[in-house]
């Protein structure tokens, strides 16, 4: 798979709400400790409109990175007479030279005015974000900088795609943002958990909603190796090549993964609880603490503040750990229930319990019971 094998360089984040979705998507791996630890990038493209220059109210952000060796033009930052930046290694005293670039290929220029849909002339500006794990700083909600975003001596950069040019410009100083010091991870120890999610190969395979690289980050160490999540993927109606194509590529990634058929003639409701005695009765399970089943599209973005949170929780005792929807519709309609999307979080003794009762769980008058009109 080229698209697995070759990550793209400059990949795109995008962070969308609504919160019980993955908050990013991180597409190359490569750069995703970049992304987490160093800085980003914000790329701003606005209409060229009367030959004024209008600030866009919804801008795209992007971390279209490069490795640090990869310095395209000679440049210099307007506000400091010095082209690379300093960037500390989180893990250790060295710090890293990395070489900011402000300009923007032909083709980039060009994909970007398609990906927008906008005229062939446009302005452009692009800043870089540099963070700093900082000590003893507390995790905000909101982050507010005394830095202006574009300062007064500022200029957006006019690009007319028909030219087919490539656009030269010098970086400004990087926004400078201090972040709290928090886990890396390499040392996430996940190994109390078995996630159970159920797909289909093709939301698995296409490049739009295949989630391998959100589970790489969740599920490996970032390095090539698995945290020790356990990861069982019930993949619907898939042939067993298809099957064996997804455990490879499973495989490549070092996530700790077991893949198994899902039949789609189960009602929806059925094939969701099947996961619990089916992670229950999985060799490896009575080793862990916690069975959680989730969405295909679950992202957990801190792993350690997972970990540190349910270590709180008694795991000897049934317990059902969740957060609510942020729908509130879906709270009137479903009740106080933890929802696929934050994952559910069911202790040992709790999933014995609904492993003993599954058959009379799943008669059918037991599912038209629970039918809330959404299957
Ligand atoms: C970094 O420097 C501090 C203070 O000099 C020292 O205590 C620490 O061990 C160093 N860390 C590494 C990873 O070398
Ligand atoms: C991870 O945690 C498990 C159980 O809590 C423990 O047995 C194991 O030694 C830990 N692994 C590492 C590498 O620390």
């Amino acid at each position: 798979m080229t698209w697995l094998k070759k990550p793209q360089l400059g990949p795109t984040m995008t962070t969308k709400l609504p919160t019980n979705r993955p908050l990013l998507t991180l597409r190359s791996p490569v750069f995703r400790s970049l992304i987490l630890a160093f800085s980003t990038l914000l790329l701003f493209a606005t209409l060229a409109h009367h030959g004024k220059v209008s600030v866009p109210h919804q801008f795209r952000k992007s971390s279209a990175f490069r490795p640090p060796t990869a310095t395209v033009h000679q440049q210099r930052p307007l506000q400091e007479h010095h082209q690379t930046s300093l960037i500390p290694d989180p893990d250790s005293n060295e710090t890293l030279h990395f070489s900011m670039n402000c300009g923007a290929s032909a083709d980039h220029l060009s994909e970007i005015k398609s990906r927008y849909n906008l005229d062939d002339r446009f302005q452009y500006m692009k800043r870089y974000v540099r963070f700093t794990r900082t000590k003893g700083l507390e995790r905000k909600s909101m982050t507010k900088l005394d830095q202006n975003l574009l300062p007064h001596e500022f200029q957006f950069k006019a690009v007319d795609v028909r030219h087919n040019k490539a656009m030269e410009d010098e970086c400004m100083a990087p926004l400078e943002v201090p972040v709290p010091k928090s886990g890396l991870p390499r040392t996430v120890n996940a190994s109390d958990f078995i996630f159970g999610v159920s797909t289909t190969y093709n939301r698995f395979m296409s490049t739009e909603t295949s989630p391998i690289n959100e589970w790489t980050f969740w599920l490996t160490d970032g390095n090539g190796q698995s945290n020790g999540g356990k990861l069982v993927l019930m993949l619907l109606d898939a042939t067993d090549e298809q099957l064996q194509e997804v455990a490879n590529i499973l495989g490549d990634v070092n996530i700790d993964a077991d893949i198994y058929h899902s039949d789609s003639r189960l009602e929806m409701a059925v094939r969701y609880l099947t996961l619990v005695p089916t992670l229950y009765t999985h060799p490896e399970a009575r080793h862990k603490k916690w069975l959680v089943t989730c969405d295909d599209d679950t992202f957990f973005p801190s792993m350690h503040g997972l970990i540190n949170k349910m270590s709180s929780m008694n795991h000897r005792r049934e317990m059902y750990v969740g957060t609510l929807s942020e729908d509130v519709g879906a709270i009137e309609r479903h009740g106080s229930q933890a929802f696929g999307g934050g994952g559910v979080f069911l202790s040992l003794p709790l999933a014995k319990r609904i492993t003993e009762l599954y058959s009379s769980c799943t008669s059918n008058q037991k599912i038209k019971e629970s039918d809330s009109g959404w299957a």
